[in-house]
């Protein structure tokens, strides 16, 4: 539904100049024809907020803008239409959000971080007042999931959503599975392409991964999923030795964001979903999402399996998603903020983490003597874990480390055998574990 359409400019205060947006800068100025005639109407940036008004920029600034250090300069200005909010971060980025809406201001957000902690209080005084709160460039970059999960897919029922959520992380995994550099080079690279988080402990981390999760699972099941409850593991610590055995399984190692429906062992609904590590067969679409590229599986009832592939960040890819929103907030689309009318999202019905099935690929590293390979079975199958495959490489002095493939088993039954093992001594190393698709 639309409001009735206004001629005038949608004035926009940009607060942000960093890589998303000067990107903005740049793409408005690039399809401002194109913007017209999609809007219509031209959409203009007033003031833009930075910290540091000093600093030397890679976007020119808009011949219509001025730079500003006051917040207040955007959120108080009557003029001002909509905030754009690229600042990033949690608490300026929610108290500017918040004044921009006291002030009868659209907001338009990538800030994946702010919207998966307090997303439903902001969500619902936007609704209150009737204005939009948008926000696709939060999550998976260029792709255009938030809308597709609002709009597109409301004829459907989601089971599961499954996606490589984080471009730094990925690019990172792509640079050490090709051998070409190690983890805290492609870091660095990722860092001065613009791809990471200011605080990039985030992307390695698997936060921000689980900061995009969490808004999915709102999109797609109209539920608040506590982050204290998601189970979330980066790839910090992860080796490039479990990157070559994975690959001779067949495997490529990605950082995934999951979300399904599943019975529990009573038989009710209940919604699993966590951030981790895992192996993915590389027959499969998701294994060859390389680079900064993003991607998303959904399943759903009616539609079967859909697969969104992209660019996860960057200056333009993510600009587009943050032009898309404001086009949509100058031509008056309605503030359909979650895609639910109900604004007060009830909590998720959340699976226990020991009941999560996966299938496991496990690294042990033991003493190379007789009987120790039969006392792992003997571990796993006392927890009714049955091996699909194994491998044994030569180790270093009498040590050697075994790898094993596991048929699909819970997280409860993988974690007891391990422990069984470390208990009977059978480890030299601590376990290495993930999970296979
Ligand atoms: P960035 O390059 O670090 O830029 C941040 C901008 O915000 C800078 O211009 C900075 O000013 C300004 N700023 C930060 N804190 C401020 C404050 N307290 N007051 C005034 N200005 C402040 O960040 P970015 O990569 O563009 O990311 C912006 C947002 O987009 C974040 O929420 C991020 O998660 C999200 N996002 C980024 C990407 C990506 O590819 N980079 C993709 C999707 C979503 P100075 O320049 O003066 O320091
Ligand atoms: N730091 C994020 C990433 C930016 O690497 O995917 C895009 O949200």
């Amino acid at each position: 539904m639309r409001q009735p359409p206004d001629s005038r400019p949608l004035v926009v205060g940009l607060a942000g100049f960093g890589t998303v947006g000067g990107g903005l800068a740049r793409l408005l100025e690039e399809n401002a024809e194109l913007t017209r005639l999609r809007a219509g109407r031209d959409i203009v940036i007033k003031r833009v907020l930075v910290r540091d008004a000093r600093k030397a920029r890679n976007a020119p600034l808009p011949a219509t803008a001025v730079l500003t250090t006051d917040p207040a300069a955007l959120t108080d200005d009557p003029q001002i239409d909509a905030l754009a909010e690229l600042i990033g971060g949690i608490d300026q980025a929610r108290a500017l959000i918040g004044r921009a809406l006291d002030r009868g201001k659209h907001i338009v957000t990538a800030n994946k971080a702010l919207l998966a902690e307090e997303g439903p209080a902001l969500f619902k005084k936007a609704e209150s007042m009737a204005l939009a709160l948008r926000y696709e460039a939060a999550v998976a970059g260029a792709i255009p999931i938030v809308q597709t999960l609002k709009e597109s897919l409301t004829g459907n029922r989601v089971i599961s959503l499954l996606g490589i959520l984080n471009g730094t992380s990925n690019y990172i995994l792509s640079e050490m599975t090709s051998g070409n550099v190690d983890f805290s080079a492609a870091l660095e690279q990722a860092q001065e392409l613009g791809y990471a988080e200011a605080d990039p402990t985030l992307d390695i981390d698997g936060h921000d991964t689980a900061h995009k999760l969490i808004l999915l699972i709102r999109l797609a099941y109209g539920v608040h999923y506590p982050y204290a409850a998601l189970s979330i593991r980066g790839i910090r610590n992860l080796s490039t030795m479990d990157i070559r055995l994975a690959g001779e399984f067949g495997y490529s190692i990605k950082l995934i964001g999951q979300a399904r429906e599943v019975s529990d062992a009573d038989g009710r609904m209940r919604l699993e979903a966590g951030v981790f590590p895992a192996l993915v067969y590389n027959r499969y679409l998701l294994a060859r999402v390389s680079g900064v590229y993003n991607a998303v599986r959904v399943e759903a009832n009616a539609a079967g399996s859909l697969f969104f592939h992209g660019r996860g960040a960057g200056d333009l890819p993510t600009a587009g998603a943050v032009l898309s929103d404001l086009v949509a907030v100058a031509r008056g689309d309605r503030a359909d903020n979650t895609g639910f009318v109900r604004q007060d999202l009830p909590a998720a019905a959340v699976l226990p983490r020991e009941e999560g099935r996966s299938s496991f690929y496990a690294r042990l590293t033991v003493r190379d003597r007789p009987g120790v390979l039969r006392d792992l079975a003997g571990a796993m199958a006392a927890e009714e874990v049955s091996v699909a495959q194994m491998i044994q490489k030569s180790g270093e002095g009498d040590t050697a480390p075994l790898v094993f493939m596991t048929h699909e088993t819970t997280t409860r039954a993988m974690n007891n055998s391990l422990k069984r093992m470390v208990d009977a001594g059978l480890l030299t190393e601590p376990a290495v574990c993930y999970r296979v698709l």
